[in-house]
């Protein structure tokens, strides 16, 4: 298998089950160097079975892995100098401070150059309270500290699973900077989440999974960018008149269940379009019961993680906006040493 030099992460056809549970069902990821790519599933989706396989926690039944250019195949745990990862919880010691217990893990592993300590401690905005014993930290700074110990090798490409789990908000747009701040040094940052919300305010590219499939990948602009849609429900009696006026508009499609007494219609415009296409169903004196706009990628993750039709009036894309994301600036990553991570 070749993939250009720009992926820094790549799977083609991963299938891993457990027992008769099916977790990854041919996966295929394109992850491209540099950018913070977010890895976006509901619960059960697989993503941490990726990040175990990607990790050599685990082997896959069939399928492939490339990381930073080359195979990685079953015995090649090694190769993970070149990749950080926080995938399970990280274990410290409690009774040690955050600078000592760096310290151990960096023994633990090849030579880290003096210093290295004291520039993760201020990257993971820990230096304030370095030298405070763990069991005093929050969750949000061990989760913090847990990074720095999978950057102790200076890797070029970071793996996280779900770092913002169980963080309060503070300690959400902490970690969010910090792994900005990571992208903009060069390294690829491929991290977990199963919210979207989340997922829009950090990540340059974005791939969606579902059910151990891929179902969504690219950049995030282009995927928010997509032409978006209204939806509107209508009584059924009325579906086929609704659907005949709002063709007139512009594409419209029938989904969710074609039983249900309020079907749900999607009109293919832009959301701003909202008001014309209520004003067009009121004038052919039809009342839609529900009416929503948003994006392509934001109905796709609401019918992947609700199972169906979004059931919230209003726009389902009010909340959040992609300010803040920064293209980073892809520069080429640093030699790596050895790992220190166990
Ligand atoms: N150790 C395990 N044994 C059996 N089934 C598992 C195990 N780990 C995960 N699964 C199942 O595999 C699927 C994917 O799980 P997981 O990778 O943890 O998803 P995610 O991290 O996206 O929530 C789920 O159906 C889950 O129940
Ligand atoms: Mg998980």
């Amino acid at each position: 298998m070749t993939s250009p030099g720009t992926l820094a992460l790549a799977t083609r056809g991963l299938r891993k089950s457990y027992g008769k549970r099916l977790a990854l069902d041919g996966l295929d990821l394109s992850v491209p160097e540099g950018v913070v790519y977010g890895f976006l599933g509901p619960n059960g989706a697989g993503k941490t079975t990726t990040m175990r396989l990607l990790t050599g926690l685990l082997h896959p039944d069939s399928g492939s892995i490339e990381l930073l250019g080359r195979p990685f195949r079953r015995g090649d745990r090694q190769r993970l100098f070149e990749v950080g990862a926080l995938v399970e919880n990280p274990s410290f010691y409690p009774y040690l401070s955050g600078r000592a217990n760096l310290g151990v893990l960096a023994q633990s592993g090849a030579t880290v150059p003096k210093g290295r300590i004291e520039e993760l401690l201020e990257l993971v905005g820990l230096r304030e309270r370095a030298k405070d014993k763990l069991s005093g930290y929050s969750l949000g700074m061990k989760q913090r500290l847990g990074i720095a110990g999978a950057l102790l090798s200076d890797p070029k490409l970071l793996l996280l699973d779900e770092p913002a789990n169980g963080l309060d908000p503070a300690g959400i747009v902490a970690m969010r900077e910090m792994l900005r701040r990571l992208a903009a040094m060069g390294k690829t940052v491929f991290v977990s989440s199963h919210l979207l919300a989340e997922v829009r305010v950090l990540a340059d590219v974005v791939g969606i999974i579902a059910a151990g499939r891929l179902v969504r990948e690219g950049p995030l602009d282009s995927l928010l960018g997509d032409q978006g849609l209204v939806r509107v429900r209508v009584a059924r009696s009325e579906a086929g008149a609704a659907r005949a006026v709002l063709e007139r508009i512009a594409p419209t499609d029938a989904d969710g269940d074609p039983a249900d007494p309020e079907p749900w219609l999607s009109v293919h415009v832009e959301p701003n379009r909202a008001g014309a296409v209520n004003r067009a169903l009121a004038e052919a004196g039809i009342y839609a019961s529900g009416l929503e706009s948003g994006t392509d990628l934001e109905l796709l993750f609401l019918q992947l993680t609700g199972g169906g039709a979004p059931s919230s009036e209003g726009t389902f894309g009010a909340a959040g906006v992609t300010a803040g994301v920064a293209p980073s600036q892809a520069t080429g990553g640093n030699a790596a040493t050895k790992d220190g991570q166990g």
